[in-house]
Formats: structure tokens, sequence, C-alpha cells
């Protein structure tokens, strides 16, 4: 059996205690590591699925603010460098200082995943999520 490795994982209280809330509605984890430990299971093998080459249709789904720093000069080179990839954008005004934007990507898989990367690792992206899927049968 493989040894278990400790680390620390620093994040801000409310974060914490919503992924708290998060573990007791699942039931099924009985604390914070079961927790984490299924949740980068899931990640790990979602990354796994499927052949890079595989067309994939995606979605990323952002939240950050329009005055985070250069970000949104950076979201547009992204955007300009793939456009091939990239066959649609929604921008979503939030309120005065948030915005919401989703984009839609068609291409092979890895490429796909390595430009929502880019995307939700720009800094100043508060939240976001890709969805990658086939269009298989
Ligand atoms: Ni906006």
């Amino acid at each position: 059996m493989t040894e278990l490795a400790r680390f620390g994982v620093s994040m801000d209280e409310d974060m914490l205690q919503r992924f708290d809330e998060y573990v007791a509605r699942r039931g099924l984890s009985t604390n914070r590591s079961e927790a984490i430990r299924d949740l980068v299971r899931e990640v790990l093998a979602q990354e796994e699925i499927g052949n890079p080459d595989k067309e994939a249709v995606a979605s990323v789904t952002m939240v950050f603010s329009h005055h985070a720093g250069d970000l949104i000069e950076k979201l547009d080179s992204i955007e300009h460098d793939f456009f091939k990839l990239i066959i649609s954008k929604v921008h979503i005004h939030l309120d005065a200082h948030n915005c919401l934007e989703v984009i839609l990507m068609r291409g092979p898989a890895a490429q796909v995943r390595s430009i929502a990367e880019n995307l939700l690792g720009a800094k100043g992206v508060r939240n976001g999520k890709l969805v990658l899927t086939t269009i298989d049968e």
C-alpha cells in the first residue's frame, strides 16, 4: 500500500466554510481529506479521458473583475491567438465591476484543454470551469 503524504492547504475562511458545507451535504465523505482526495481523483480521471487528437467541443465559463490588471487584454490576446478553435463568446457585464464570459471551442481535445487552462489560469479569473465533451454517439 502506498504511504499517505500530508500537505497543508491555505484558503480563505469563507471558501473553507462553503467547502465544509459541501462535504456535509455529500454525506459520503467523513472529512475534508476524503473529500479532497475524491475531487483530485475526479480531476485526474477527467484529464485522462480520451485521445488528445479527438475532436472535442467545450465551453469555458469565467467570472472576473474587469478592473483586474491587464486581464481583459490578456484574455483577448489568447482568444486572438486561437481564433480558429474559438467559435463563439458571450460577455455579460454582471454589475459595475464583474463580468461573466463563456467561450465556446471546437478542436482537438488536448489543444482545447490547453487553451482553457490558459484562460482559467490568467491572473484575476476568480471562478471558472471547463466543460469538455466529444460529439461521438
Ligand atoms: Ni464586462
